[in-house]
């Protein structure tokens, strides 16, 4: 019989270490379990290994910075309502994303440069997302090339990110190739008609080292000044060019989701880019019920920026989001342990939701009612 405080049977072991069960203590548990995950520390270990500008780009936001304060507080803004009583033996995490089987609904958000931050790059974020079971969305800018993202772990399923570049017969080709490389999705990110301000970057005078190779496309100045802006039309344009399923990232109304799944979108991104577009605008948090409410049941609705724990991935599942995603956090994986770092974060946060899941009485991530949680307001 177990004690009474041992929680029931969740992927990870979350109760390991050498003590006895129920030793709840730092050092008994903190090696070898998963959800023992240290984000703040393991942003500052990510600062000491790398450049102080390159962690400044990566840590940074647009303009006053608020959007990025407020993203992870917004989560935490909602309490949860735990159910008693609901026989919860063990927690699924596994879900199905556009029909691509995951094992987790916490998956890697499309993030640029990554060569920045290990030398392995993309090919070591896939390696670790693949490792914890992850989606794995590839950036446009990422400094390995598209095919060979998609032939790390081509098993696992990964999604390509594609910004309005300076030429559209390159963007375009983008979209055609990543179809043919085995990508599952396009995921057109629509928040960055031009570029944010970041202040930090002006006042480090960052510029990408000489050296980085770029995957995908030659260098880009701010503001795609000759391509035509990209409208509603271009996502059923980019789902025909690619032969994908279009993701549209970067939603934070309504109005606006409701207007992509007319216009073809299979599923919706709620994202403030991780605060470093326009600033300050409304956090996910307080977006994605109104646009979860706007799409129904039509389509996937995801969501990201400020995701630090399985409580704060919880909270958007019952918002209505059917995955989440982290940016910083992977950085952070990455820079301080290359594909294990990320799959780390990946386990981690993992295991997190389904600890509180189990605490919450919840048994599925795919069905996770909307009122378990509640305003704490
Ligand atoms: C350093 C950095 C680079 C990013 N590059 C891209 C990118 O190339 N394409 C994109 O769609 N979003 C990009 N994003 C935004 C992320 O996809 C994501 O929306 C955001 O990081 C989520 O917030 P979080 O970092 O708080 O988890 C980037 C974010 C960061 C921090």
């Amino acid at each position: 019989m177990a004690p009474a405080d041992t929680p029931p049977t969740v992927p990870g072991r979350w109760l390991g270490g050498p003590g006895a069960p129920g030793q709840h203590t730092r050092s008994a548990v903190a090696p070898d379990d998963p959800a023992f995950l240290d984000l703040a520390a393991l942003e500052e270990q990510a600062r000491g290994v790398l450049p102080p500008a390159v962690a400044d780009y990566y840590a940074g936001g647009a303009e006053t910075e608020t959007t990025l304060a407020e993203a992870t507080a917004a989560w935490r803004s909602w309490r949860l309502r735990p159910r008693v009583l609901r026989g919860v033996s063990a927690v699924h995490l596994a879900t199905s994303l556009l029909g691509s089987q995951v094992r987790t609904p916490i998956g890697v958000a499309p993030w640029a440069y990554q060569a920045m931050a290990h030398p392995d790059g993309e090919r070591a974020c896939a390696r670790g997302a693949a490792a914890a079971g992850a989606l794995m969305t590839a950036s446009t800018s990422a400094s390995t090339p598209l095919a060979d993202v998609a032939a790390t772990e081509p098993l696992s399923p990964k999604w390509f990110q594609l910004y309005r570049l300076h030429s559209p017969t390159h963007t375009e080709d983008l979209a055609r190739r990543a179809g043919q490389a085995g990508y599952r999705a396009l995921v057109l990110t629509v928040d960055l008609p031009v570029l944010g301000r970041r202040l930090r970057d002006v006042a480090n005078r960052f510029a990408l080292p000489a050296d980085l190779p770029l995957g995908n496309h030659p260098p880009q100045t701010a503001v795609a000044a000759d391509s035509p802006v990209w409208t509603f039309d271009d996502i059923s344009r980019f789902a025909a060019l690619s032969g994908l399923p279009v993701v549209v990232k970067g939603v934070l109304r309504g109005d606006d989701a409701a207007r992509c799944v007319q216009a073809g979108a299979s599923a919706v991104w709620v994202s403030t880019h991780g605060g470093r577009q326009a600033d300050p605008v409304v956090s996910s948090a307080a977006a994605l019920p109104e646009i979860a409410e706007a799409v129904g049941d039509e389509v996937e609705v995801y969501a990201d920026g400020g995701i630090r724990s399985g409580s704060d991935a919880l909270t958007a599942l019952a918002l209505g989001a059917t995955a989440v995603f982290v940016g910083r956090p992977a950085i952070w994986g990455l820079a301080t342990g290359g594909a294990d770092g990320v799959s780390r974060v990946l386990a981690g946060l993992s295991a997190q939701l389904a600890h509180t899941m189990a605490l919450c009485g919840l048994s599925d991530v795919r069905s996770v009612p909307r009122d378990t949680v509640t305003s704490a307001r």
